[in-house]
Protein backbone atom coordinates (compact mmCIF):
# COMPACT_ATOMS: atom_id res chain seq x y z
CA UNK A 1 0.00 0.00 0.00
CA UNK A 2 2.32 3.09 -1.09
CA UNK A 3 -0.67 5.38 -1.56
CA UNK A 4 -0.80 8.73 0.85
CA UNK A 5 -3.42 7.01 2.88
CA UNK A 6 -1.48 3.61 3.42
CA UNK A 7 1.99 5.49 4.39
CA UNK A 8 0.25 7.81 6.67
CA UNK A 9 -1.95 4.52 8.42
CA UNK A 10 1.90 3.07 8.99
CA UNK A 11 2.64 6.45 10.38
CA UNK A 12 0.02 6.72 12.67
CA UNK A 13 -1.63 9.26 11.36
CA UNK A 14 -5.07 10.35 9.41
CA UNK A 15 -4.22 11.57 6.03
CA UNK A 16 -7.03 14.07 4.57
CA UNK A 17 -8.51 16.49 2.29
CA UNK A 18 -10.76 18.95 1.77
CA UNK A 19 -13.53 17.61 -0.73
CA UNK A 20 -15.12 19.54 -3.04
CA UNK A 21 -19.01 18.10 -2.46
CA UNK A 22 -20.24 18.36 -6.02
CA UNK A 23 -16.76 17.11 -7.82
CA UNK A 24 -17.29 13.97 -5.52
CA UNK A 25 -20.95 13.59 -6.60
CA UNK A 26 -20.08 13.73 -10.49
CA UNK A 27 -16.65 13.21 -11.32
CA UNK A 28 -15.11 9.92 -11.23
CA UNK A 29 -11.60 10.61 -11.76
CA UNK A 30 -11.76 12.80 -8.52
CA UNK A 31 -14.01 10.76 -6.26
CA UNK A 32 -11.49 8.32 -7.40
CA UNK A 33 -8.44 9.79 -5.76
CA UNK A 34 -10.46 10.98 -3.14
CA UNK A 35 -11.00 7.81 -1.81
CA UNK A 36 -8.00 5.80 -2.73
CA UNK A 37 -5.30 8.69 -1.77
CA UNK A 38 -7.15 9.87 1.59
CA UNK A 39 -7.96 8.64 5.19
CA UNK A 40 -9.99 11.72 6.12
CA UNK A 41 -11.97 14.20 4.76
CA UNK A 42 -13.22 17.29 5.45
CA UNK A 43 -16.47 19.49 3.49
CA UNK A 44 -14.56 22.12 2.18
CA UNK A 45 -17.86 24.09 2.20
CA UNK A 46 -21.15 22.53 2.11
CA UNK A 47 -21.25 22.13 6.27
CA UNK A 48 -20.77 25.95 6.54
CA UNK A 49 -23.36 27.63 7.88
CA UNK A 50 -25.03 29.49 4.57
CA UNK A 51 -24.95 26.15 3.12
CA UNK A 52 -26.28 24.16 5.54
CA UNK A 53 -28.62 26.58 7.15
CA UNK A 54 -29.76 28.61 3.86
CA UNK A 55 -33.15 30.04 5.16
CA UNK A 56 -34.54 30.69 9.25
CA UNK A 57 -35.30 27.37 10.86
CA UNK A 58 -34.29 25.21 7.14
CA UNK A 59 -31.55 23.01 7.41
CA UNK A 60 -30.44 21.23 4.12
CA UNK A 61 -28.17 18.10 5.13
CA UNK A 62 -28.25 16.50 2.19
CA UNK A 63 -24.52 17.42 0.49
CA UNK A 64 -22.70 16.84 3.50
CA UNK A 65 -24.59 13.45 4.35
CA UNK A 66 -23.88 12.39 0.93
CA UNK A 67 -20.20 13.10 1.68
CA UNK A 68 -20.33 11.77 5.08
CA UNK A 69 -21.88 8.41 3.34
CA UNK A 70 -19.20 8.18 0.72
CA UNK A 71 -16.67 8.62 3.59
CA UNK A 72 -18.03 5.52 5.58
CA UNK A 73 -18.13 3.55 2.22
CA UNK A 74 -14.64 4.47 2.03
CA UNK A 75 -13.48 3.76 5.32
CA UNK A 76 -12.27 7.49 5.78
CA UNK A 77 -13.37 9.71 9.05
CA UNK A 78 -14.03 13.36 8.63
CA UNK A 79 -13.23 16.96 10.15
CA UNK A 80 -16.93 19.20 10.76
CA UNK A 81 -15.60 22.34 9.40
CA UNK A 82 -17.01 24.57 10.52
CA UNK A 83 -19.66 25.45 13.56
CA UNK A 84 -18.82 29.08 14.21
CA UNK A 85 -16.93 31.55 11.58
CA UNK A 86 -17.75 35.17 10.65
CA UNK A 87 -17.01 34.01 6.97
CA UNK A 88 -20.00 32.46 4.91
CA UNK A 89 -22.62 33.14 6.74
CA UNK A 90 -26.65 33.16 5.33
CA UNK A 91 -27.97 36.46 4.55
CA UNK A 92 -30.68 36.20 6.21
CA UNK A 93 -28.28 35.91 9.49
CA UNK A 94 -26.20 38.96 8.75
CA UNK A 95 -28.47 41.06 7.12
CA UNK A 96 -31.58 40.36 9.99
CA UNK A 97 -30.78 43.05 12.24
CA UNK A 98 -31.30 40.74 15.58
CA UNK A 99 -30.52 41.70 18.93
CA UNK A 100 -27.49 40.54 20.55
CA UNK A 101 -30.34 38.20 22.60
CA UNK A 102 -31.05 36.91 19.77
CA UNK A 103 -28.30 36.30 18.17
CA UNK A 104 -26.97 34.68 21.16
CA UNK A 105 -30.15 32.20 20.76
CA UNK A 106 -28.94 31.82 17.33
CA UNK A 107 -25.87 30.65 17.91
CA UNK A 108 -26.97 28.02 20.76
CA UNK A 109 -29.69 26.51 18.65
CA UNK A 110 -26.97 26.17 15.58
CA UNK A 111 -24.18 24.69 17.11
CA UNK A 112 -26.59 22.15 19.30
CA UNK A 113 -28.58 21.56 15.85
CA UNK A 114 -25.59 20.84 13.76
CA UNK A 115 -23.51 19.02 16.24
CA UNK A 116 -26.23 16.63 17.27
CA UNK A 117 -27.61 16.03 13.46
CA UNK A 118 -23.99 14.32 13.03
CA UNK A 119 -23.34 12.90 16.26
CA UNK A 120 -21.39 9.81 15.54
CA UNK A 121 -20.29 10.87 12.12
CA UNK A 122 -17.77 13.45 12.96
CA UNK A 123 -14.25 12.86 14.31
CA UNK A 124 -12.96 16.05 15.34
CA UNK A 125 -14.75 19.44 14.88
CA UNK A 126 -13.49 22.51 13.85
CA UNK A 127 -15.91 24.76 16.27
CA UNK A 128 -14.50 27.78 16.03
CA UNK A 129 -12.64 28.80 13.02
CA UNK A 130 -10.31 31.98 12.73
CA UNK A 131 -11.37 33.86 16.19
CA UNK A 132 -7.72 35.92 16.02
CA UNK A 133 -6.84 38.81 13.98
CA UNK A 134 -3.38 39.15 12.68
CA UNK A 135 -1.95 42.71 14.11
CA UNK A 136 0.58 42.88 16.60
CA UNK A 137 -1.74 43.00 19.64
CA UNK A 138 -2.91 39.49 19.16
CA UNK A 139 -6.26 40.46 19.61
CA UNK A 140 -9.78 38.69 19.11
CA UNK A 141 -11.39 39.40 16.18
CA UNK A 142 -15.04 41.34 16.89
CA UNK A 143 -17.15 39.34 15.03
CA UNK A 144 -20.66 39.30 15.37
CA UNK A 145 -20.85 36.84 18.04
CA UNK A 146 -18.24 38.72 20.00
CA UNK A 147 -19.90 41.88 19.39
CA UNK A 148 -23.02 40.49 20.62
CA UNK A 149 -21.52 38.94 23.71
CA UNK A 150 -20.21 42.56 24.57
CA UNK A 151 -23.65 44.02 24.01
CA UNK A 152 -24.91 42.06 26.31
CA UNK A 153 -22.20 43.23 29.33
CA UNK A 154 -19.76 39.89 28.59
CA UNK A 155 -16.51 39.53 27.82
CA UNK A 156 -16.82 39.24 24.10
CA UNK A 157 -14.84 35.74 23.41
CA UNK A 158 -17.13 34.43 26.19
CA UNK A 159 -18.68 32.94 23.00
CA UNK A 160 -15.90 30.50 22.44
CA UNK A 161 -16.55 28.92 25.55
CA UNK A 162 -19.98 28.54 25.10
CA UNK A 163 -20.16 27.03 21.71
CA UNK A 164 -17.51 24.72 22.83
CA UNK A 165 -19.78 23.93 25.99
CA UNK A 166 -22.85 23.43 23.25
CA UNK A 167 -21.09 21.22 21.17
CA UNK A 168 -19.46 18.72 23.51
CA UNK A 169 -23.04 18.52 25.03
CA UNK A 170 -24.26 17.65 21.62
CA UNK A 171 -21.62 15.34 20.56
CA UNK A 172 -19.29 13.96 23.19
CA UNK A 173 -17.38 11.88 21.11
CA UNK A 174 -15.81 14.39 18.57
CA UNK A 175 -12.81 15.98 19.54
CA UNK A 176 -13.58 20.01 19.53
CA UNK A 177 -10.91 22.19 17.41
CA UNK A 178 -10.37 25.12 17.93
CA UNK A 179 -9.04 26.14 14.05
CA UNK A 180 -7.07 29.07 12.67
CA UNK A 181 -4.58 30.40 9.81
CA UNK A 182 -1.01 32.53 10.96
CA UNK A 183 -1.04 30.13 13.86
CA UNK A 184 1.95 27.99 12.18
CA UNK A 185 5.01 29.50 13.62
CA UNK A 186 5.46 32.03 16.49
CA UNK A 187 4.56 35.22 16.74
CA UNK A 188 1.40 37.51 18.53
CA UNK A 189 -1.26 35.37 17.00
CA UNK A 190 -0.01 32.16 17.81
CA UNK A 191 0.97 33.00 21.32
CA UNK A 192 -2.44 34.77 21.76
CA UNK A 193 -4.23 31.48 20.81
CA UNK A 194 -2.04 29.60 22.84
CA UNK A 195 -2.52 31.82 26.54
CA UNK A 196 -5.95 31.76 25.05
CA UNK A 197 -6.21 27.98 25.16
CA UNK A 198 -4.97 27.68 28.09
CA UNK A 199 -7.51 30.02 29.77
CA UNK A 200 -10.11 27.87 28.01
CA UNK A 201 -7.81 24.65 29.89
CA UNK A 202 -7.93 25.99 33.23
CA UNK A 203 -11.63 26.92 32.89
CA UNK A 204 -12.34 23.20 31.85
CA UNK A 205 -13.86 24.29 28.80
CA UNK A 206 -13.99 20.87 26.39
CA UNK A 207 -11.43 21.75 24.02
CA UNK A 208 -9.49 19.25 23.01
CA UNK A 209 -7.31 20.06 19.90
CA UNK A 210 -5.90 23.24 18.03
CA UNK A 211 -5.82 22.87 14.11
CA UNK A 212 -3.22 25.17 12.24
CA UNK A 213 -4.72 25.60 9.14
CA UNK A 214 -1.27 25.36 7.07
CA UNK A 215 -2.35 28.00 4.14
CA UNK A 216 1.84 28.35 3.14
CA UNK A 217 3.05 30.81 0.79
CA UNK A 218 6.99 30.74 -0.26
CA UNK A 219 7.59 34.24 0.31
CA UNK A 220 7.14 34.22 3.97
CA UNK A 221 9.71 31.83 5.18
CA UNK A 222 8.93 28.59 7.00
CA UNK A 223 10.90 29.23 10.54
CA UNK A 224 9.77 26.97 13.52
CA UNK A 225 6.46 24.93 13.07
CA UNK A 226 7.22 22.01 15.13
CA UNK A 227 8.59 23.52 17.93
CA UNK A 228 4.96 25.46 18.15
CA UNK A 229 2.96 22.55 17.25
CA UNK A 230 4.72 21.08 20.35
CA UNK A 231 4.06 23.88 22.58
CA UNK A 232 0.87 23.73 21.76
CA UNK A 233 0.70 20.08 22.48
CA UNK A 234 2.31 19.98 25.75
CA UNK A 235 -0.58 22.02 26.83
CA UNK A 236 -2.17 18.10 26.90
CA UNK A 237 -4.61 18.46 23.35
CA UNK A 238 -4.25 16.59 20.02
CA UNK A 239 -2.87 19.29 17.27
CA UNK A 240 -3.13 18.94 13.58
CA UNK A 241 -2.42 20.43 10.00
CA UNK A 242 -5.61 20.82 9.26
CA UNK A 243 -5.85 22.96 5.33
CA UNK A 244 -2.53 22.76 3.84
CA UNK A 245 -1.96 24.20 0.71
CA UNK A 246 1.62 25.77 0.06
CA UNK A 247 0.79 28.65 -3.23
CA UNK A 248 3.42 30.69 -4.85
CA UNK A 249 3.57 33.38 -7.75
CA UNK A 250 2.44 32.46 -10.80
CA UNK A 251 3.81 33.16 -14.39
CA UNK A 252 1.22 35.21 -16.43
CA UNK A 253 0.20 34.85 -20.09
CA UNK A 254 0.32 37.81 -22.78
CA UNK A 255 -3.47 37.69 -22.21
CA UNK A 256 -2.98 38.43 -18.78
CA UNK A 257 -4.08 35.46 -17.24
CA UNK A 258 -2.35 33.45 -15.05
CA UNK A 259 -0.52 29.66 -15.34
CA UNK A 260 0.20 26.88 -13.06
CA UNK A 261 3.69 27.69 -13.29
CA UNK A 262 5.60 29.02 -10.08
CA UNK A 263 7.29 32.11 -11.62
CA UNK A 264 10.57 31.48 -9.89
CA UNK A 265 12.08 27.48 -10.58
CA UNK A 266 13.58 28.16 -7.34
CA UNK A 267 10.49 28.84 -5.45
CA UNK A 268 8.86 25.99 -7.18
CA UNK A 269 11.25 24.07 -5.45
CA UNK A 270 10.82 25.78 -2.30
CA UNK A 271 7.08 24.81 -2.05
CA UNK A 272 8.27 21.08 -2.53
CA UNK A 273 10.67 21.54 0.26
CA UNK A 274 7.20 23.03 2.60
CA UNK A 275 5.09 20.68 1.79
CA UNK A 276 7.40 18.04 2.87
CA UNK A 277 8.77 20.05 6.43
CA UNK A 278 5.21 20.97 6.83
CA UNK A 279 4.26 16.70 7.30
CA UNK A 280 7.76 16.55 9.15
CA UNK A 281 6.75 18.39 11.85
CA UNK A 282 3.42 16.89 12.25
CA UNK A 283 5.05 13.55 12.48
CA UNK A 284 7.43 14.25 14.86
CA UNK A 285 4.85 15.60 17.49
CA UNK A 286 2.91 13.12 18.82
CA UNK A 287 0.00 14.54 19.25
CA UNK A 288 -0.59 15.63 15.70
CA UNK A 289 -2.85 13.51 14.63
CA UNK A 290 -3.98 14.23 10.72
CA UNK A 291 -2.66 16.41 8.13
CA UNK A 292 -4.74 17.57 5.47
CA UNK A 293 -4.62 19.42 2.34
CA UNK A 294 -6.67 22.38 1.55
CA UNK A 295 -8.25 20.45 -1.38
CA UNK A 296 -7.09 17.60 -4.24
CA UNK A 297 -5.63 19.43 -7.25
CA UNK A 298 -5.01 23.02 -8.75
CA UNK A 299 -7.74 22.56 -11.12
CA UNK A 300 -9.61 22.78 -7.75
CA UNK A 301 -7.96 25.35 -5.51
CA UNK A 302 -9.09 28.56 -3.61
CA UNK A 303 -5.78 29.39 -4.32
CA UNK A 304 -6.28 31.42 -7.54
CA UNK A 305 -9.41 32.76 -6.91
CA UNK A 306 -8.50 34.59 -3.88
CA UNK A 307 -4.49 35.27 -3.86
CA UNK A 308 -4.35 37.06 -7.47
CA UNK A 309 -1.63 35.82 -9.62
CA UNK A 310 -0.95 33.18 -7.23
CA UNK A 311 -1.67 29.59 -7.30
CA UNK A 312 0.28 25.40 -7.77
CA UNK A 313 -0.63 24.79 -4.19
CA UNK A 314 -1.65 21.51 -4.21
CA UNK A 315 0.07 18.18 -4.71
CA UNK A 316 -1.93 17.31 -8.12
CA UNK A 317 -1.51 19.24 -11.14
CA UNK A 318 -4.26 20.52 -13.31
CA UNK A 319 -4.85 17.22 -14.80
CA UNK A 320 -4.92 15.46 -11.61
CA UNK A 321 -1.48 13.98 -12.44
CA UNK A 322 0.46 13.95 -9.41
CA UNK A 323 3.30 16.95 -8.79
CA UNK A 324 6.79 16.75 -7.20
CA UNK A 325 4.69 17.44 -3.76
CA UNK A 326 3.17 14.36 -3.98
CA UNK A 327 6.21 12.08 -4.59
CA UNK A 328 8.05 14.27 -1.42
CA UNK A 329 5.30 13.67 0.80
CA UNK A 330 5.60 10.27 0.14
CA UNK A 331 8.94 9.83 0.74
CA UNK A 332 8.19 11.25 4.49
CA UNK A 333 5.86 9.04 5.19
C1 LIG B 1 -12.55 28.38 1.37
C2 LIG B 1 -13.01 27.42 0.29
O1 LIG B 1 -11.91 26.64 -0.11
C3 LIG B 1 -13.60 28.17 -0.87
O2 LIG B 1 -14.17 27.27 -1.80
C4 LIG B 1 -14.67 29.16 -0.40
O3 LIG B 1 -15.12 29.93 -1.48
C5 LIG B 1 -14.11 30.07 0.68
O4 LIG B 1 -13.59 29.27 1.73
N1 LIG B 1 -9.90 29.05 5.69
C6 LIG B 1 -10.94 28.19 5.95
C7 LIG B 1 -11.67 27.57 4.83
O5 LIG B 1 -11.17 27.84 7.13
O6 LIG B 1 -13.01 27.31 5.16
C8 LIG B 1 -11.59 28.39 3.57
O7 LIG B 1 -12.19 27.65 2.52
C9 LIG B 1 -10.17 28.74 3.26
C10 LIG B 1 -9.55 29.54 4.39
Amino acid sequence: QDTLRGLAEEAGIEFGVAVNADLLAKNGKYRNIVNTQYSSVTAENVMKWEAINPAPGVYDWAAAEALIANAEANGQVVRGHTLVWHNQLPTWLTTGHFSAEELRAILENHVRTVAEHFAGDIQQWDVVNEIFNDDAAGSFRETLWYQAYEELGLPGEQYVADVFRWAHEADSAALLFYNDYNLEFTGPKSNAAYAFVQELLADDVPIQGVGFQGHLDTQYGFPDLQSNLQRFADQGIEVALTEVDVRTFVTQKPNGTYTNTPADAAEGAQQVDYWARTLEACLAVEACNSFTAWGVSDANSWIPGWFTGQGAGLIFDLHSNPKPQYEALREVL
